[in-house]
């Protein structure tokens, strides 16, 4: 069974056409000889066939930023598990804080999305985290347990193979200051701990990445831990030395 290390690159609405495709070629370029870690890129939708088509014969692999719970239909401005396999993304990222908190998503959708998605045989990266004040209120292991029970509710034990969790404290997306090792620890025990109650006969659990302002200084810190089998990154990631650098440093820590 694949135990790679994953570095997820999280474009969000970033980047335009020529630089989407100008800095896949310089990270083609840069990343060749590695081995021990799953690279996986996440453009917008519009640009997600020109991705392709430059990664196709290497080892990266391919995510949206989103994906719906329904085949077809009448979706207006949906995009189907199918539609992506379509044009090649073999990863779809779900629950995205930020798609909780301006698109209104509930773990009740999220939920929906990850059962179609891995039914249709894509990964998932299901994110999840606290937000400050529930931070404040002492409240983030509640509400981390709370995210991965409603999103992985009624999921087969099948699937968790193709399943990953992004953990991400809200609080410190995009603020340039990842959170403690000794918090990002602590929370990455918890989820473990509560993957293992929530599936106690499944030999395999899905591996857990941390995100917020993962960056080459902090990387070798965070990726020597326990239960943290990887990293999302955005910022960085849209900066070809910065993200080379963090993919290699994860790829060394092996
Ligand atoms: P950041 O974003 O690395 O810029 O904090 C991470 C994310 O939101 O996935």
């Amino acid at each position: 069974m694949n135990q790679n290390k994953l570095v997820f690159a999280n474009w969000k609405m970033n980047l335009n056409l020529d630089n989407a495709t100008s800095l896949v070629r310089d990270i083609l370029d840069r990343l060749k000889n590695i081995n021990h870690v799953d690279v996986v890129l996440s453009p917008s939708f519009p640009y997600l066939s020109a991705v392709h088509s430059l990664i196709s014969s290497s080892k990266i692999s391919l995510s949206s930023q989103n994906v719906f719970w329904e085949e077809d239909g009448p979706f207006t401005g949906e995009v189907s598990s199918e539609m992506l396999r379509d044009v090649g993304c073999s990863w779809a990222m779900i629950g995205h804080s930020e798609r909780r908190q301006h698109l209104l998503e509930t773990n009740e959708m999220i939920n929906k999305k990850v059962l179609t998605s891995v039914a249709k045989d894509l990964r998932v990266i299901l994110c999840v985290g606290e937000s400050f004040d529930q931070r404040r209120q002492e409240k983030t292991y509640e509400s981390i347990a709370d995210q991965l029970q409603r999103g992985l509710r009624k999921v087969d034990e099948r699937f968790l193979k193709q399943i990953v969790i992004g953990y991400e404290p809200i609080w410190v997306i995009g603020s340039g200051k990842a959170a403690s090792v000794d918090d990002i620890s602590s929370v990455h025990n918890f989820i473990f701990n509560e993957l293992k109650l929530m599936f106690p006969s499944s030999e395999l659990l899905p591996r857990i990445v941390y995100g917020g302002s993962v960056n080459s200084s902090n990387i070798e810190d965070i990726v020597a831990l326990e239960n943290v089998n990887g990293v999302l990154v955005g910022n960085a990631s849209m900066d070809c030395d910065k993200f080379c650098d963090i993919v290699m440093k994860v790829e060394d820590s092996k």
